[in-house]
């Protein structure tokens, strides 16, 4: 495993202390290193129809979008939770994540550790993206 960067696991795991997740308990923290140097975070935010919670990860894609990157712009993705085996992102946020990150390392780390790292094309092989769009 190369070095994990570890301001994006301390910003990952500061996130998850805010998730909104009433329902499941399963708190969730993410954060994107953009190539700038600036980091975005997300938490899970639950709601009581359940399937209208949206994941860290997509949080975290869209808080940054919102404030101004641009797809492409994000060179690594941490993912925390609290569990024994590494908590991956959930197939909704693969599709987001490479449409938005491409290619990326993605850390799952725990509240006390980085438990693996994995490149966004092994967690999503053959993906459907814009370039089936012709864009
Ligand atoms: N969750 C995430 O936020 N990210 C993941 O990678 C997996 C699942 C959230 C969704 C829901 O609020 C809770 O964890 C249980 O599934």
């Amino acid at each position: 495993m190369t070095k994990p960067d570890e301001a994006l696991v301390a910003a990952a795991r500061a996130a998850r202390a805010h998730a909104w997740a009433p329902f499941s308990s399963f708190a969730v923290g993410a954060a994107l290193r953009h190539r700038d140097g600036r980091l975005f975070t997300g938490c899970n935010v639950e709601n009581a129809t359940y399937g209208l919670t949206i994941c860290a990860e997509r949080v975290a894609v869209f808080k940054a979008i919102s404030e101004g990157a641009r797809p492409g712009e994000f060179t690594a993705v941490c993912v925390v939770a609290d569990t024994e085996q590494p908590t991956p992102p959930c197939g909704a946020c693969r599709q987001i994540l490479w449409e938005f990150c491409g290619d990326v390392p993605v850390v799952l780390a725990t509240p006390a550790e980085v438990k693996a790292v994995f490149e966004m094309r092994d967690l999503l092989p053959s993906p459907f993206d814009a370039r089936f769009l012709g864009r």
